[in-house]
């Protein structure tokens, strides 16, 4: 049974008392208010926006291999949205969230409203996330941070108040908002005396059957420009086959191009700091944003250092050829 705790305190939910397909599920209980918040002192928790599909599926059920009590935010983060991004249009799908997490042995689900994560105001708060001090990653790649200046604030703003309010141990963020994920990485790292103790767990991409990573905003996307949408999968697949970050860096823009999406980035990063990588000598990240229409869409996949003594091309030893010079 879904149970709601609003701020008058935790009663059934009638809304679901008819619904069969509620009543059989385990128990959760669905929060607003960060003092109805159940001392589930150490647990696990995945910060979302809800309208979740088996991406999010996919970190709930990592958190739930802990063996901690999972506690799941669904929270439309006002701050990280610019007035050009439309905050109304993000799908909101509630009642389908809270039976997909109470069907995934979730302890709670907690919907904050904007008062309790932003007591002193909208407007204060975005001046407040504005004037935080980023870790470099968040600052200085020129990737999410020059394409929508003041979202990666918004999140370091809300996700460190979740965490406050929460107090969990280990909190798991997706691999396919990776400077996002890098940031909240930084943060925790940077911030001991705040968040003693708190891990921040990688999840790998979810994937369509045909490559398209999952996201929320998928369903925005014609059959037509769903099919368009898989030149990000297939650019970044294709980036395996080059020598250098430069020519991955070019595959992936003819494909992208090809297929008529407007690239924001499209690029080869080192997979720690996110700066250009001129080899594959270190860890790097192939990474993408490109829109089609008015639907923007980001994908990222990872290479391992290569060795540098060794051919940087996957097929060298069938074409004849040795390592080149770089
Ligand atoms: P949202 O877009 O709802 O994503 C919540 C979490 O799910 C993020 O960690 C994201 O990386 C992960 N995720 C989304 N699609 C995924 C996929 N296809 N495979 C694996 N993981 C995926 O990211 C946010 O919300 C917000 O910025 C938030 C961190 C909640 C702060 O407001």
């Amino acid at each position: 049974m879904v149970i709601t705790a609003r701020s008058s305190g935790i009663h059934s939910s009638s809304r679901h008392e008819s619904d069969p397909a509620i009543h059989t599920l385990a128990a959760m209980i669905q929060i607003e208010c960060p003092e109805n918040l159940p001392p589930f002192a150490g647990c696990a928790f995945v910060p979302t926006m809800g309208a979740l599909h088996a991406g999010h599926a996919s970190l709930v059920k990592q958190a739930s291999e802990s063996g901690k009590p999972v506690v799941v935010s669904i929270f439309v983060n006002p701050t990280q949205f610019s007035p050009s991004e439309d905050l109304a249009r993000y799908p909101r799908t509630l009642d389908a969230d809270l039976a997909l997490l109470a069907s995934l042995g979730v302890a709670a689900a907690y919907c904050p409203t904007v008062a309790a994560l932003y007591p002193e105001g909208l407007e204060a708060s975005e001046k407040i996330a504005r004037e935080l001090q980023l870790p470099a990653v968040a600052t200085d790649p020129q990737l999410e941070d020059r394409c929508r200046p003041h979202h990666l604030a918004g999140v370091a703003l809300v996700v460190g108040r979740l965490f406050d309010q929460v107090r969990p141990s280990c909190a798991y963020f997706g691999e396919k908002d990776y400077q996002q994920l890098r940031l909240v990485e930084d943060l925790v790292a940077h911030s001991a005396d705040r968040f003693p103790a708190l891990r921040v767990i990688r999840c790998p991409t979810v994937r369509e059957s045909d490559g398209l990573a999952m996201s929320s905003r998928n369903r925005f996307l014609s059959a037509a420009d769903r099919a368009a949408a898989l030149s990000l999968s297939r650019g970044l697949q294709a980036t395996h086959m080059a020598f250098r970050p430069a020519d991955a860096e070019r595959m992936m823009q003819d494909e992208l191009t090809r297929h008529g999406l407007s690239i924001e980035y499209a690029v080869v990063r080192d997979a720690r700091t996110l700066l250009p990588a001129a080899t594959f000598d270190a860890p790097t990240r192939a990474l993408i944003a490109a829109r089609i229409g008015s639907v923007r869409l980001i994908d990222n996949v990872a290479f391992p250092a290569r060795d540098p003594t060794k051919s940087k091309c996957p097929f060298a030893a069938l074409f004849g050829f040795g390592t080149p010079s770089g």
